[in-house]
């Protein structure tokens, strides 16, 4: 893509910003729409359920249309969904929060990202950011024309952890972000309290603001019952640190097409994110906000249930994956994807191309995750098991075959 204007025909003809071609294209979408190309494939390179959104929160949304909820809302979300929020994490966590100043809906997690992101960085500075990672965070860092730099997870055994070494070595003058996810997207890992007071430590050593991507935090199947989240890192934070916490309804409450999500932070933040909202998309649609209450309130019964099934659908993989030649599979706590390594693999986009042409197979290559990436791929464990069981086989069948990787 030409950078300058050129002439064609005695018109100028204009390009691009040079700086929205650094922002990466995601791997996952690459793959996926060589997949929906096809007749028969078994898509499991998107991280959604294939469940539909619970009843009684479709329910919520026609009564919420009825009683008028149709026009614009506050920037910051709906006061009584911002109020059911605070109280969400006053039950789960014991940490109280001030609806008024510390919290911010936004239309998605992505957006909450989005706009989180642009408050604390400017053109030319570095974030760190923890992979393999969903690629979206890097990719924002890089639109807000800043530098995502990539520190890979090493895998301690059977466990990801956090290589503080080689994050204290990548600390520059430039450095203003730290971004880690917990539970991850891809690997299922979940940070443990000591490496979330770790993390928090480093960042106020460091005087960086620290973004924890908490999506998942319900998809947890280590905690003493199942529906316990993952501890917020809230719970160690002070309201007075540079803390932010990226949250969704899209995973909990299989609410991935209504796009609304939330921003907690310290509350100079969250007040510039809600006037930033006003530019970027004002405020997520009054219906879903009102929903996405009803979500909060009553959706206790569907998590548990929800959760029985990953956990099932998590074992029956881990099983199939254990019986496939060259792959180790680290054992996710969270979230609902597995992170499959295979000896010798050295493209995974290659891999899973070949893969879905010759077995109709949908994965997400390991190489859309950044750095640590490769060498793998990623399943999502949120289908059926009519959708899961010929997975296996034929992943397995893939596997046995002549020319794997
Ligand atoms: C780690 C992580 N964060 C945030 C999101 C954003 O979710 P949404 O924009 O649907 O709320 C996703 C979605 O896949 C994710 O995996």
């Amino acid at each position: 893509m030409e950078s300058r204007p050129t002439r064609q025909n005695n018109q100028v003809i204009p390009t691009l910003a040079d700086s929205v071609q650094a922002v990466p294209h995601s791997r996952i979408r690459e793959l996926a729409e060589i997949a929906m190309g096809m007749d028969g494939v078994l898509k499991l390179y998107f991280g959604e359920s294939n469940q539909p959104t619970p009843d009684f929160i479709k329910q919520a949304a026609i009564e919420a249309l009825g009683a008028g909820y149709t026009f614009y809302t506050e920037n910051a979300g709906l006061p009584s969904l911002r109020r059911a929020i605070a109280d969400h994490y006053q039950k789960l966590h014991a940490v109280p929060l001030d609806p008024v100043t510390e919290i911010v809906v936004t239309a998605s997690g992505v957006q909450a990202l989005n706009v989180a992101i642009r408050c604390v960085l400017d053109p030319g500075d570095e974030a760190l950011v923890l992979t393999p990672a969903w690629p979206n965070g890097a990719a924002i860092v890089a639109m807000d024309n800043a530098v995502p730099v990539e520190i890979p997870h090493p895998l301690c055994g059977d466990r990801y952890i956090v290589d503080f070494d080689a994050l204290e070595r990548a600390v520059t003058p430039r450095t203003r972000l730290l971004v880690y996810t917990s539970p991850s997207n891809p690997l299922g890992w979940v940070a443990t309290v000591d490496e979330q007071q770790r993390l928090l430590d480093f960042s106020r050593r460091h005087g960086l603001w620290l973004l924890a991507d908490e999506v998942y935090d319900r998809l947890y199947y280590a905690g003493a019952r199942l529906g316990d989240p993952v501890p917020s890192i809230l719970r160690l934070a002070t309201r007075e640190d540079a803390l932010m916490v990226v949250h969704s309804f899209s995973k909990t409450y299989c609410m991935t097409g209504w796009r609304v999500g939330w921003l907690i932070a310290r509350a100079d933040l969250a007040k510039r994110a809600t006037q930033l909202n006003e530019f970027i998309i004002s405020c997520a649609p009054g219906f879903a906000q009102k929903a996405a209450e009803i979500a909060l309130g009553a959706g206790e019964a569907e998590i548990v249930t929800m959760l029985a099934r990953l956990k099932a659908n998590r074992d029956f993989c881990m099983q199939s994956l254990a019986r496939m030649p060259r792959v180790t599979t680290p054992k996710p706590d969270g979230a609902f994807y597995l992170f499959p390594k295979i000896e010798g693999l050295r493209d995974s986009f290659d891999f899973c191309r070949r893969l879905l042409e010759q077995e109709r197979v949908g994965l997400a290559p390991g190489v859309a995750f950044g750095a640590g990436g490769e060498g793998s791929i990623r399943i999502c464990y949120a289908a059926d098991q009519s959708v899961l069981e010929p997975a296996m086989q034929r992943l397995e069948r893939f596997l046995c075959s002549a020319t794997p990787v």
